[in-house]
């Protein structure tokens, strides 16, 4: 198959292609996933036109084709981190505490130094940085409650090229005074930020209350509005993370009959909508992100970090009302932005709750999988032509002990499970964004 002709030249990548014609939660795991053991990933002008296997496609290549050839390496679809928050990078690895205490001690402090735009944009920086370096091409980020904050994430990405999803936190209460909005102030600078930024290139806006804890109703019914009034936004937050937050939130909305049900009463339960964690819901909240489309983020490394509690992933993803799931690093309080430690850590969870995560299950929670729960699979996730062309490269031999483990595999799943358990940045031999290297060779 073959999307449009251009006049620019192509660069076709060559190495054992990975991804998915299918989802590995509603079909046995193996027949989801696509192997192409000698493959090869043709892109144009962004975009990826042929993918299939190198003999049949190379006779067909144009002369002025550049060819990459990454031997045995695993090209797959850039991974997709659907909660991760960028200002908390220098404060990753802060010792003690759970949730709510953590936030006072650790987060707040360094969220109130982006008030200065030139903290913002170096830390924006490093963290695109990072996230390339862990093969990572697209993210659902939470800024500060400062808009220089959002201007210098957006700004950094576009620069690079990235997809990326983003928005200013809202805060109008329980929080330091040099943290909190206005209902009035968080409405506007939102509203000018999406003017700005929302569908400008590859940028998209997400409206971010950080939780009902910090946010008063009135905010929460003007962060539904700026999703009823604007095409295609994005809505991120946390729910239900830690029993200590459940209570109160509890106090705090005691008319509404659920946590879930205090952002369904503001209109914030929807497609893309966006919620972190969800480790202490029911069958309700499931049915409920089921009905409405919404996406649920499983956060493994920040969960047990945190001492938060175990997800139930298997329960969330259940065929009779499957709810879209992706994986996020929750950065600061996830301990990797790398998606293979997450994938690992994914796996240990779910052992935990007494199921085995199988490896291609984990791959495409990282990549197709986390793409649909943001309704953006028609662009990423996936290697096929006319997909944006976002991928990483795999590499099995990064280290001595994984690179000995690599050499017993006996088939692509056991490769997957072994750089997904032993795996992380170091295994990412190079990254592609829009067509072009922007990491490694
Ligand atoms: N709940 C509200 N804010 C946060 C945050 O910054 N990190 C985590 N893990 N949970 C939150
Ligand atoms: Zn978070």
């Amino acid at each position: 198959m073959s999307a449009s002709p251009s006049t620019a030249p192509a660069t076709a990548l060559r190495g054992r292609v990975v991804t998915f014609r299918g989802n590995p939660f509603e079909m046995p795991p193996s027949e989801a996933l696509y192997v192409e053991e000698d493959g090869l990933v043709v892109m144009r002008d962004g975009l990826i036109t042929q993918v299939g296997s190198y003999a049949a496609l190379n006779v067909g290549l144009s002369a002025d084709t550049r060819v990459i050839s990454y031997g045995d390496a695993l090209i797959s679809a850039g991974f997709i981190d659907t909660h991760v928050h960028y200002p908390q990078m220098p404060i990753i690895a802060s010792w003690g505490e759970q949730l709510l205490e953590w936030l006072e001690r650790y987060v707040f402090p360094v969220e109130a130094t982006f008030s200065d735009p030139a903290v913002a944009q170096a830390v924006a920086r490093a963290f695109l940085t990072e996230l390339l370096r862990s093969g990572t091409t697209t993210a659902a980020v939470y800024c500060t409650v400062h808009s220089q904050s959002v201007e210098a994430f957006f700004a950094e990405s576009e620069r690079v090229g990235t997809r990326m999803i983003a928005g200013k936190v809202l805060m109008d209460r329980n929080a330091p005074d040099n943290l909190r909005d206005t209902v009035q102030s968080g409405y506007d600078d939102s509203a000018a930020l999406i003017d700005r930024w929302h569908g400008r290139g590859r940028q998209l806006y997400a409206v971010t209350p950080r939780f009902a804890i910090t946010s008063t109703p009135e905010q929460l019914e003007a962060a539904g509005q700026l999703l009823r009034t604007h095409d295609g936004l994005f809505m991120q937050t946390h729910i239900a993370e830690n029993l200590s937050e459940i209570e109160a939130v509890h106090r705090l909305f005691p008319e509404r009959a659920s946590y879930l049900d205090v952002y369904d009463h503001a209109g914030l339960v929807g497609p893309r909508s966006i919620f972190g964690h969800a480790i202490h819901v029911g069958e309700t909240e499931f049915c409920r992100c089921h009905e409405t489309h919404a996406a649920l983020s499983h956060c493994p490394t920040s969960n047990l970090f945190l001492g938060s509690g175990l997800f139930r992933l298997f329960d969330a993803v259940d065929p009779r009302r499957p709810v879209r799931v992706g994986l996020g690093t929750d950065v600061g309080a996830g301990t990797s932005l790398s998606q293979l430690r997450t994938m690992g850590e994914a796996y240990k969870v779910a052992q935990l709750t007494g199921r085995s995560l199988h490896p291609a299950q984990a791959l495409w929670l990282a990549t197709a999988g986390a793409a649909r729960s943001l309704h953006l699979e028609d662009r990423i996730g996936t290697i096929a032509p006319g997909m944006e062309a976002d991928l990483c490269v795999l590499d099995s031999h990064a280290f001595p002990l994984i690179s000995q483990r690599a050499a017993r595999c006996e088939s692509i799943e056991e490769l997957l499970f072994v750089l997904m358990t032993l795996g992380d940045d170091r295994c990412i031999k190079s990254t592609w964004v829009s067509g072009d290297c922007v990491l490694g060779v």
